[in-house]
């Protein structure tokens, strides 16, 4: 009996169902299908099946091979070795697979089984402050999960723990009390990110000189603080003012990185302070925390500084002053119970990671995490400079973001411009905007998070490699294909032989939707990345020795041109999932 391929099975997994059906009593036993070099797949699962049963493992494969439904799937089995087995499977099948994919608006991707609520902690600059490559890999690294969990059918709940609070507040408030009009705009609508920015900078500036040169004014900022924390209106009102001329410079680095970031998303440090003093008070009630020295801590036996001596994490100073981790336990509380997490999810440098680990700790003794919930660092490494050193200017200050967002558009619009044959000044705008994005995000992601990275421009942008502009391109040569394609259509023919290069295209897009599984379970979005830029090779390999609008028959045109839009559409969505946009032109 044929089988009819339902949208989701791939290749991959008829042909598990096809030889569990060769062997009933192997059960639900995995065969252990992998892609191989030898043919399309190998199955190693009979090696521990023999082992299981007590026979013979070659004999056992043999049986397999006897009792194979030829069907419409295989086209040849052998035993190998000890007792692999390597399997072709059939032009046909290949084709057929991904005719029922290309027929679904999803691309044949399932949903996850058990799909749960992930709360997500990213892009988490901090007010008053000017944003960093640091802030950067949070960001791009974050969206991209969002995406793709939801893509998985996952609930996503963004929260953006921007550092809003804080002794440092006290300063601020009190100069722009002082110096009322500091913040003051012509015309508000005409702010624009940068000014807002340089106003933060420059009252941030003038308010630290004055609190490190005035003792009065620091002992005015010191009651500030206290009237913050205890909710004075004024004061209030104030602090108020700095995040909203912070967000202003925020929102315009997030539109300037293709990101759509929500109001009511932003819950910074400040959202959680009605819940520190409780969290404490839970934490000391329970034991789980205890007083030394005056500061509110909890112990853990194999943290030690290197003197030997414990590291606590301190949820409260001796002054009576909460810190970073009191909010963090806040915010766990409050996600956990409130938001109803199954995971959560934080998108954090990895020099937080020991903060993290005991929060997460800490937050497991209180209870508030319990074997339902998983808590993840998403931990990232540092971004360095091309010499390999963390990323400064020449002065051997930090790098503003922005400045360089705007190099990678300058330097793409010039690839786009020498590119382009077609395209106005408007257009080659657009488009390296598009393109040095989709650069740095792309070089962003496709690294694993966890090791540090070069943030070099120039290989950024260059059109061969693994960067996002090869991608790019690959997609907009398969629509200008397809533009000129006239009266030809895409159109499946599982009755074509294809040739070497159509197989391995077909079949490392029949993996699309398992790639895409693995990499929401795993929080591993290079996984993504690297499908990708392999499919934009096994493209280039296709195109150069397949000839398609060339091609011998009118059915050969229809099927590579088939090949050609499901192609383009893998590319177009697995590039949506990291937030990278595909140009129809290029
Ligand atoms: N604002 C912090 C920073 O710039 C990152 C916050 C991370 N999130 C958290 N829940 N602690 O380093």
């Amino acid at each position: 009996m044929a089988s009819v391929p339902s949208l989701a099975s791939t290749v991959q997994q008829r042909l598990a169902d096809a030889l569990s059906a060769a062997l009933p009593e192997a059960g639900s036993a995995d065969p252990l299908l992998r892609r191989s070099d030898r043919a399309d797949f190998q199955a190693n699962g009979i090696l521990a099946l023999a082992k299981q049963l007590k026979g013979n493992p070659r004999e056992l494969a043999a049986k397999v091979v006897g009792a194979l439904d030829s069907g419409a799937v295989l086209k040849d089995v052998e035993v190998s070795g000890p007792g692999f087995l390597n399997i072709t499977v059939s032009d046909q099948a290949i084709v057929e697979t991904l005719a029922a994919r290309a027929a679904d608006s999803r691309l044949g991707v399932p949903y996850a089984d058990e799909p749960g609520t992930t709360v997500i902690d990213y892009a988490q600059p901090n007010v008053a402050k000017e944003m960093h490559v640091g802030h950067l890999r949070s960001a791009v690294i974050g969206a991209a999960m969002v995406e793709i969990l939801e893509f998985t059918g996952e609930k996503v709940v963004r929260r953006h723990h921007i550092g809003d609070w804080g002794t440092q507040f006290g300063m601020l408030i009190q100069y722009l009390v002082e110096h009322p009009h500091e913040l003051d705009h012509k015309d508000d609508s005409a702010v624009s990110g940068e000014e807002a920015m340089s106003n933060l900078d420059r009252l941030y500036k003038a308010s630290r000189a004055l609190f490190d040169s005035d003792e009065e004014f620091k002992a005015r900022s010191r009651d500030r603080v206290v009237a913050l924390q205890s909710g004075d209106p004024e004061t209030r009102a104030m602090w108020q003012r700095f995040v909203d001329e912070s967000k202003i410079y925020f929102y315009s680095v997030f539109d300037k990185l293709d990101m759509q970031i929500d109001d009511p998303d932003i819950v910074g440090e400040s959202g959680y302070n009605d819940m520190l003093a409780e969290t404490c008070r839970l934490l000391e009630e329970s034991g789980v925390a205890v007083r030394s020295e005056g500061a509110l801590c909890v112990f853990f036996d194999d943290v030690k500084g290197p003197d030997g001596q414990p590291v606590p994490l301190i949820v409260q100073k001796s002054n009576g002053g909460f810190g970073y981790a009191a909010t963090d336990l806040s915010a766990i509380r409050d996600r956990v119970r409130n938001l109803g997490a199954s995971t959560l999810l934080y998108v954090v440098d990895a020099r937080q990671s020991l903060h993290f680990k005991m929060v997460f700790e800490t937050a497991r003794r209180a209870g508030w995490l319990n074997g339902d919930v998983k808590a993840v660092q998403l931990a990232f490494g540092t971004v360095l400079g091309k010499d390999g050193k963390p990323f400064k200017t020449r002065e051997g200050e930090t790098v503003r973001l922005v400045d360089l967002l705007d190099e990678a558009v300058e330097r793409a619009s010039a690839v786009v411009r020498e590119k382009a044959q077609d395209l106005t000044e408007e257009e080659i705008a657009e488009r390296g905007a598009q393109v040095g994005i989709g650069a740095v995000k792309y070089a962003d992601l496709s690294t694993s998070a966890a090791r540090d990275y070069k943030f070099d421009l120039d290989q950024m942008v260059s059109l061969n490699g693994d960067t996002s502009v090869y991608l790019q391109y690959a997609y907009a040569r398969i629509q200008s294909i397809l533009r000129k394609s006239g009266d030809a259509k895409p159109a499946a023919h599982p009755e074509l032989a294809l040739a070497p290069a159509e197989r391995a295209l077909g079949l490392h897009i029949d993996q699309f939707g398992e790639t895409v599984a693995e990499v929401a379970a795993a929080f591993e979005p290079h996984k993504l990345a690297a499908y990708l830029y392999q499919l934009a090779s096994l493209y280039t390999t296709f195109y150069s020795e397949c000839p398609v609008l060339k091609a011998d028959t009118p059915a050969q045109v229809e099927n590579r041109l088939f090949l050609c839009d499901i192609t383009a559409r893998t590319l177009h969505q697995g590039m949506a999932l990291l937030g990278i946009r595909t140009p129809e032109r290029l």
